[in-house]
């Protein structure tokens, strides 16, 4: 039995994972979710360092996956300390509780980590984050480099999936605002058309894990830090459009071409995944065909467009 621990299941790209391994013959899943806990899910505060101790204890997994983190920029920005607690010291202590039963450890990381001034980005490009929540996950990689005995770090830029609501990706986060401008004499709405993303899908990330961890099982560990990316350059104004398509809406839609946010973001942080391709690895839907299916499993026709 190869028995992995899921810590932060509940979480977008954790649901993706925990469906993927589910299909594992004599694999055994055991995960965790803080604020929105299910029966199948142990309720766990990475901030706990007892309880992170006792889940791992209890579970003796042969690898765990860090799925659990601070992603919102914003609130990472306005409570640096937050974003430390969970994207650092968390990552700190589950290593460690890991290393006690010899379990390999994979942390996921960002693109964030790099300032998107010259693309595309190799896993020993030279990190430069340009805000705090970059500066956490980046601190979080070394944490784990640092403390793993045997561990992963995996970077991802832009996640999109299937949604528990419209603000759980920025991806889908867009949906209201494309319903609104559809509705009649509603004003066009803005979108940004400066940053340069990567929407990468939830699904084919846990393929990817997947994989990683069928390596690991069978004696080929991969160390270090990797990436994966989908391959499909857009801004949000793009994904905005191509959106409004998926949902047949008559979106009034204004790109905007200097940046917007209150937080400092990178314009492009295309990342290489070229040591996993290299490895045979991974899996790419066509954003198109990936976007359509995470629209028509959320029943968002008649709801509110901010639910
Ligand atoms: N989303 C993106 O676009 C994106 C892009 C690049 C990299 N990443 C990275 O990918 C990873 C997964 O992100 P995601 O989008 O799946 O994030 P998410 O949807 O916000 O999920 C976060 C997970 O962390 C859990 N969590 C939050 N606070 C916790 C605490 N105090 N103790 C234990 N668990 C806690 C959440 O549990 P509850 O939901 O039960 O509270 C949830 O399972 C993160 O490392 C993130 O930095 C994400």
């Amino acid at each position: 039995m190869f028995k992995v621990a899921v810590i932060g299941g509940s979480g977008l790209l954790g649901r993706a994972l925990i469906d993927e391994l589910a299909g594992q013959v004599d694999w055994h899943i055991a995960s965790t979710a803080f604020s929105r806990p299910s029966p199948q899910m142990v309720r766990l505060d990475v901030r706990d360092s007892l309880a992170v101790e006792r889940f791992i204890d209890h579970v003796v997994p042969d690898a765990v996956v860090i799925a659990a983190a601070e992603r919102r920029p914003d609130v990472c920005e306005r409570d640096p300390a937050h974003a430390r607690a969970l994207n650092v010291d968390a990552v700190q202590m589950i290593a460690s509780a890991a290393n006690r039963h010899g379990a390999w450890t994979l942390s996921i990381s960002t693109d964030y980590v790099f300032d998107g001034k010259h693309p595309p980005y190799r896993h020993d490009s030279t990190p430069a984050p340009l805000n705090a929540y970059g500066q956490s996950k980046l601190e979080g990689e070394r944490a784990l480099i640092e403390t793993a005995e045997r561990g992963c770090v995996l970077r991802l830029p832009l996640l999109y999936g299937p949604i528990a609501n419209w603000s759980e990706s920025a991806v889908t986060s867009l949906v209201p605002a494309i319903a609104a401008s559809a509705a009649p004499a509603a004003q066009s709405a803005k979108m940004d058309a400066w940053a340069i993303r990567y929407p990468t899908f939830t699904p084919d990330v846990a393929v990817v894990i997947r994989q990683i961890l069928e390596r690991h099982a069978r004696g080929e560990t991969i160390s270090g830090i990797v990436q994966w990316s989908g391959d499909e350059p857009m801004n949000k104004y793009e994904i905005a459009v191509r959106l409004a398509e998926a949902l047949q809406l008559d979106a009034h839609l204004t790109p905007q071409h200097t940046p917007t946010d209150a937080t400092p973001r990178p314009h492009n942080c295309h990342l290489a995944s070229s040591r996993l391709e290299a490895l045979g690895l991974g899996r790419r839907t066509p954003f198109d065909t990936a976007i359509r299916q995470v629209l028509a499993a959320f029943p968002w026709r008649g709801m509110t467009t901010s639910a």
